[in-house]
């Protein structure tokens, strides 16, 4: 079998800086290299205070156990790339913003670009691992690139291993992950070099969770996972929407439905909506897909995934403005969390993006707090990357060091993400220094409502049909 010593990763990111650091850790006998085109990026992967990039619980002590003995961060993505067996490719795949597909298909410039960088230095064989969330049959566009300009004697062999870690979690699913899934061509050569990555992994992970299959499995898998994700979050949400109707209340009815073996009880929380990179984006993906194969009803059907998480925003956002007597202009909005869930500090897709445009749309002031967002991200995430004008979103918008700062004076608490250090906060203080009535609308259904009830907030959960 091959062997693999060396492994460079393209991309330092929330999936290639993890990830890659954990194999590093896990196989001492293997060189690591992670490079990346973003100089800043890279420094802080390199902080000697280990001040890292990104945040995810346990990180920073895997990146202490091997950084500078089998695991390095640098610019350099050509030494890199001439000098490894085996490069995961982890680069980022957007949304096209326009052309064809916009909005629906993902941007696969940078796997392209990425891609001829690998043709073009490259003067030994290598595999290719293709770690970004791609549509299906990108491995053959790669493969068609790669062979088209390799030198004489380079072999490529393309492997697909999407990545199923979760922000927030992304350590501890790395170190035990349900399954690995790897996927090749089906030849000698393919399933050769399927089994050298499978070795890699073999390293910690039990054999019988490594799966392997065929390419275009492989990168479907990784759009269908996130799919019925997606859409089990949304069911739950359309079922929260009855509970408010009815006075049934979606904990409840979420727990009894989750004993059903078939369904189980995880990931089965009603919510302000989903957020997150990927969830919305893989859905659409998937919606291209089908539309491209002209299953129409296909499409439509994925589609309404999305739909129902756009739906289930407004319609919290709608609920926050209807409570308070349906006019907030001029009044203090307080939003607890701006991370798109707990224990990450990423925000992309953020319901608190939509729900904080929202609320400025109504003339309200807002306050942000967050224990892992910096200012300046949600200055960006506001502005749409400076798309909108800056000037009146910093005059509305106040970003709190503490969530008691945040909360002084308001008329309503919005709390988006679920961090633990809500749930305990001194709300008997914070009580005392708002605004009355007090509100509180609960878009994770985290707190303990009937002690809030106690102190003399009006609480409003999702899915629950309860009397303020
Ligand atoms: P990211 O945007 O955090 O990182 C991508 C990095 O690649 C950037 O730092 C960028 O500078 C670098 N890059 C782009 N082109 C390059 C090139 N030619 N040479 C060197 N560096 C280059 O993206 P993230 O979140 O790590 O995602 C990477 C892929 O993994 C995407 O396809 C994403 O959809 C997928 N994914 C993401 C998950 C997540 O939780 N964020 C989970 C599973 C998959």
């Amino acid at each position: 079998p091959i062997e693999v010593k060396k492994i460079v990763c393209i991309g330092a990111g929330y999936v290639g800086g993890p990830t890659c650091a954990v194999v590093a850790l896990k196989c001492p006998h293997i060189q690591v290299t992670i490079v990346d085109v973003n100089q800043s990026r890279i420094d802080a992967w390199n902080d000697p205070d280990f001040n890292l990039p990104i945040y995810e619980p346990g990180l920073v002590d895997v990146v202490k156990g091997c950084r500078g003995r089998n695991l390095f961060f640098s610019t350099e993505v050509d030494k890199g790339i001439a000098e490894a067996d085996l490069i995961f490719v982890s680069v980022n795949t957007p949304t096209k913003k326009s052309g064809l597909g916009a909005g629906f298909a993902a941007d696969l410039n940078y796997i392209e670009l990425a891609t001829r960088r690998i043709a073009e230095v490259s003067t030994s064989s290598k595999i290719v691992v293709e770690k970004s969330t791609v549509p299906c049959r990108t491995a053959e566009s790669m493969r068609t690139i790669l062979e088209a300009n390799a030198k004489p004697g380079c072999r490529f062999d393309i492997l697909s291993n999407p990545e199923f870690l979760a922000e927030g979690t992304a350590i501890e699913d790395l170190f035990a992950p349900d399954r690995v899934l790897i996927g090749s061509l089906q030849s000698q050569e393919g399933l050769d070099a399927c089994a050298a990555l499978a070795n890699v992994y073999a390293n910690w992970i039990p054999k019988e969770r490594i799966l392997t299959v065929g390419l275009w499995s492989s990168e479907l898998s990784k759009l269908a996972a996130n799919a019925m994700l997606a859409q089990r979050i949304s069911s739950v949400n359309m079922l929260s929407a009855i509970c408010e109707a009815t006075g049934a209340n979606v904990d409840e009815v979420a727990y009894a439905v989750g004993k059903d073996s078939r369904v189980g009880p995880k990931f089965l929380k009603a919510s302000v909506g989903f957020g997150g990179s990927c969830f919305q984006k893989y859905s659409l993906n998937l919606v291209y897909l089908a539309r491209s194969l002209n299953l129409e009803e296909v499409a439509r059907y994925w589609y309404a995934v999305v739909e129902a998480n756009d739906y289930q925003k407004n319609r919290f956002a709608k609920k926050v403005v209807d409570t308070l007597f349906n006019t907030i202009t001029g009044k203090k909005i307080a939003v607890l969390g701006f991370a798109f869930k707990a224990d990450t500090g990423d925000t992309r897709e953020s319901p608190a993006i939509d729900l904080i445009n929202h609320f400025l749309s109504e003339r309200a002031r807002v306050t942000v707090y967050d224990p892992e967002v910096q200012e300046s991200q949600i200055m960006l995430d506001l502005t749409d990357y400076g798309a909108k004008p800056a000037e009146p979103i910093q005059k509305a918008v106040t970003v709190c060091p503490s969530a008691l700062e945040a909360c002084k004076g308001a008329d309503a608490i919005v709390v988006v993400t679920e961090w633990k250090e809500f749930v305990n906060l001194d709300w008997q203080s914070i009580h005392d220094t708002m605004n009355k009535p007090a509100f509180i609308f609960d878009g994770r259904n985290i707190l303990k409502r009937q002690e809030l009830k106690n102190i003399g907030f009006k609480v409003v959960s999702i899915g629950t049909g309860d009397r303020l």
